[in-house]
């Protein structure tokens, strides 16, 4: 099997989550909204779950309503504000967000849901305040800035933001599928009011994810059907997901500051060797970013034709979020921070996890000490 370097994709699901997660697929598996002793023993594992995510977050158990994953939580928090809050709501959103917010944002404007007003970053790809500020004197009702992007790794100034666009009366969703487990977030401190996040970038399995809604914000539901999760997303609970979920946040809290650690140590060897290399470019570089990420231009190399090259030598990296890979569009993010769509094709995104060695980075650097001089060439 090839060296994964694509964690901000996925992440292998972690043995003590697997493990955590067997007996909801054997004998336990009562559903949670039965009163009998099977149900309860669900409800009692969905319960503690709920209190591990919120945990990592340092918010309430209350506050948690487990989703499908990232995409339905951003869905849930930009359309059940707009459901709310019908023709007052107004949208602001950066132009760097995942597709779950962008498409989402769209949707919104196209059928006139509410007007949808877009925020610039830098060339940095942070988002840019003086924008956040002008734009905030619009009356928008709700913003959406993500946490951390997911192609060039920048962490957004979140306290700014929130503080801003508080002054103004709007309440802040922030898309932190990529931060949560990854770097510290604090609800409280930050006094964010909706916040997605998603279990399978954190060692958890794919297709679980949970919405934070601080105690108060009003939300209108998605979906249609029974009480579940507060009334607030009907459909019976993913019990052995939810599970595995609560095990991986429990992990990440325990676990963080070594990851951390371990994944800077790893990403500073990566960035050092690829420095030697001529015409590289590190996107970002100057901004405060996820420890694993690294998104990198190789100047006259076709990102496309990198990764395939890498591919068929062991090593499984990304041109940029699996959600647009297939659209084979140049990153909107990179465009966004003003990098020519020619240029943004020649990227590659490294993102490193735990599992990661030092000896994994060597041999990539090595690789690509051949691969690039060789690509050039042709
Ligand atoms: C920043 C960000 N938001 C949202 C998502 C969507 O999450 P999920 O795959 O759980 O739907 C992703 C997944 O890549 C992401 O990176």
């Amino acid at each position: 099997m090839n060296i994964y370097l694509d964690n901000n994709a996925t992440t292998r699901l972690d043995a003590r989550v697997r493990d955590a997660m067997r007996p909801f697929m054997g004998d336990r598996f009562g559903n949670p909204s039965s009163i009998h002793a099977h149900g309860q023993d669900a409800r009692f594992v969905v319960d503690d779950a709920r209190t591990k995510v919120a945990a990592l977050i340092n918010g309430e158990p209350e506050e948690i309503i487990f989703t499908s994953g990232g995409t339905e939580s951003c869905n849930m928090a930009l359309l059940g504000h707009c459901r709310q809050q019908g023709v007052a709501a107004r949208i602001l959103a950066s132009r760097v967000e995942h597709p779950a917010v962008l498409k989402c944002a769209e949707f919104i404007e196209e059928t006139r849901l509410a007007q949808v007003d877009w925020i610039n970053v830098t060339t940095d790809g942070v988002i840019d305040l003086t924008d956040v500020y002008n734009r905030l004197k619009s009356a928008p009702t709700l913003m959406s800035v993500m946490s951390a992007n997911n192609d060039v790794g920048v962490i957004m100034p979140l306290p700014e933001i929130i503080a801003a666009a508080h002054a103004q009366g709007a309440l802040v969703h922030t898309d932190a599928v990529q931060a949560v487990g990854k770097i510290p977030m604090d609800v409280k401190a930050s006094g964010v009011d909706l916040l997605s996040c998603s279990a399978h970038k954190l060692r958890g399995p794919m297709g679980i994810g949970a919405l934070y809604i601080k105690r108060g914000t009003r939300l209108k539901p998605m979906l249609f059907g029974g009480h579940q999760e507060y009334r607030k997303r009907p459909g019976t609970e993913n019990v052995a997901a939810i599970a595995g979920f609560g095990a991986a946040c429990e992990l990440a809290q325990k676990e963080l500051s070594r990851r951390t650690a371990h994944i800077c140590d790893l990403k500073h060897l990566l960035e050092e060797g690829l420095h030697h290399l001529p015409a590289v470019i590190i996107y970002g570089e100057t901004a405060p970013r996820l420890p694993g990420t690294c998104y990198a231009g190789f100047g006259g190399i076709e990102g496309e034709t990198l990764q395939m090259a890498l591919d068929m030598r062991g090593f499984s990296v990304s041109v940029g979020s699996a959600c647009s890979s297939e659209t084979r569009d140049p990153s909107h993010v990179l465009t966004a921070m003003g990098v020519s769509p020619r240029d943004a094709a020649r990227a590659i995104r490294f993102s490193l996890g735990p599992d990661n060695t030092e000896d994994e980075i060597h041999q990539l650097l090595s690789a690509l000490g051949e691969l690039v001089p060789q690509l050039r060439s042709q």
